[in-house]
């Protein structure tokens, strides 16, 4: 098949959120540390009647209904998740039920997981089947879904959860340039989760900012090599029109766009100009570890790549700010925002995707749009996504109701024997939710 890529794409997230701002208060932060600090303005949450699984279900549905899809022409479905319900059975197995009711049961695909890198491994998979001799012509689906959620402390404002849905076929409006790809694999503890009695991960967080912008470094000098062999000629920031990157919150993602910066500078790049080569003239002697310890650098190339960021990432950020990390599904709803934001000015444009999922495992690659065919256009996908009404449905609750339901939840992790309230008041119609779970830890959704 010829120009496989995303054909179709739908976002779930919680209804239920906090601000930043009331949870600051309530954390006793300093007044601005997760706002400014971070980059966040709300936080996403499951309540005890949502989970990983149900918001699949949710979003799965929603697609095929949307963009009028039979489920028999699904042929692989694959899942990327790092929140674990079941050791053994997969998420992807829990989805069938939409499946089997219409006959279909020939789906190949499990689950994939790595941090948040679990999404990303999914879609790969879903691309490479459809452009290879095992694929029967149907479609591909990806499922990234995850509820992120922290133990008590500096990590828990960056938490989010959400599921997205990706229609993976040829002919795409959403293209992958398959050629132009970095990844960048290692062996490191910076985020990990070795209880399995907890639904927490272990984090060493500034561990983490670090590892992330090593990966980052590493992919985009593979990248840029791979496209210098191809195209004979330099990569820079300004061939893309887009950068979107895996968002844990904002401001590593600030962070990390002004990092590329400073790699074009290293690499004498024509992106670079002459004010920018002073300013960044007294790091270049600098080893690798020390530039990124440096607080100066840092400053300087984020005050440098300023306009950059917001002509080629700030349109990229408006979902990851309202919702938080949604881990497989971050970069995939930073992607989002993009289609949501340029949505009629997109055609032609080459965007540049980054994806890390701790422990570590990172690809950088990039995509080419078109504006595609009806139902698989660009403006109805951005017209089936209806970000903003999402996000204006929303309920806010406070911090001691979150803090409340984290209690529960943590409770519940791994539990059996149990129903919930069976509230779904606040999902919006077609929401599946959790129910029961039963003395066999089988676990029972409905659909509002
Ligand atoms: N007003 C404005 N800014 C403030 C304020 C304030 N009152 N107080 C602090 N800040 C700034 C800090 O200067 C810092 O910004 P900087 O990095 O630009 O200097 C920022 O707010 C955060 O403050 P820190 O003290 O660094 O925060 P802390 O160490 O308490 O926690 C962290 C931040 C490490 C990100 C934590 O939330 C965490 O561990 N999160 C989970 C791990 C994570 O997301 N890692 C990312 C990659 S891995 C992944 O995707 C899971």
């Amino acid at each position: 098949a010829k120009n496989v890529g995303i054909l179709a794409i739908d976002i779930y997230f919680p209804p239920t959120y906090i601000q930043q701002e009331a949870l600051e208060a309530h954390d006793g932060a300093s007044k601005g540390k997760y706002t400014i600090g971070l980059g966040q303005d709300c936080m996403a949450f499951c309540t005890e009647v949502e989970d990983v699984i149900s918001m699949s279900l949710t979003v799965v549905t929603s697609l095929l209904e949307k963009y009028g899809i039979d489920p028999k022409q699904i042929g692989r479905l694959e899942v990327g998740s790092e929140t674990v319900i079941d050791k053994s059975k997969s998420i992807k197995t829990f989805l069938m039920q939409i499946f089997e009711k219409h006959g279909n049961t020939d789906i190949e695909g499990v689950d994939s997981t790595n941090a948040c890198y679990g999404g990303t491994a999914a879609l790969f998979n879903c691309v490479n089947w459809v452009e290879s001799s095992s694929w029967d012509g149907r479609y591909g689906l990806v499922v990234c879904t995850d509820s992120a959620v922290y133990a008590e402390g500096p990590a828990r404002p960056t938490g989010g959860a959400a599921a997205i849905a990706m229609l993976v076929g040829p002919d795409a409006p959403i293209g992958f340039e398959s050629k132009l790809r970095g990844s960048h694999m290692s062996h490191v503890y910076d985020f990990y989760k070795p209880n399995l009695a907890s639904e927490y991960p272990v984090v060493d967080g500034k561990l983490s900012q670090t590892c992330y912008l090593m990966a980052l470094d590493s992919c985009y000098k593979q990248l840029c090599h791979k496209y210098e062999k191809l195209e004979g000629k330099q990569f820079s920031i300004s061939d893309a029109d887009y950068f979107v990157f895996h968002s844990p919150y904002n401001k590593l993602v600030q962070k990390s766009f002004a990092r590329l910066l400073f790699n074009d500078f290293m690499r004498n790049a024509s992106s670079i100009d002459e004010v920018a080569k002073e300013k960044l003239a007294p790091f270049s002697t600098l080893s690798n570890d020390e530039t990124y310890q440096s607080r100066d650098l840092e400053k300087i190339t984020q005050q440098l790549a300023k306009p950059l960021y917001d002509a080629k990432v700030q349109p990229s950020t408006l979902i990851p700010k309202q919702v938080g990390n949604m881990y497989t599904a971050s970069l995939y709803a930073a992607f989002i925002s993009l289609l949501h934001n340029r949505n009629n000015s997109l055609t032609g444009n080459r965007v540049v995707l980054f994806s890390y999922g701790s422990g570590s495992t990172a690809t950088m690659f990039s995509l080419k749009l078109n504006e595609g065919q009806a139902p698989f256009s660009l403006s109805n996908i951005s017209a089936i996504l209806n970000v903003d009404k999402k996000l204006k449905s929303r309920h806010e609750l406070v911090p001691e109701k979150f803090v409340e339901i984290m209690q529960l939840m943590e409770h519940r992790y791994g539990a059996k024997d149990f129903v919930t309230s069976k509230d779904c008041s606040l999902l919006p119609a077609g929401s599946y939710y959790l129910t029961e779970v039963d003395s066999l830890y089988r676990r029972f959704y409905a659909k509002k």
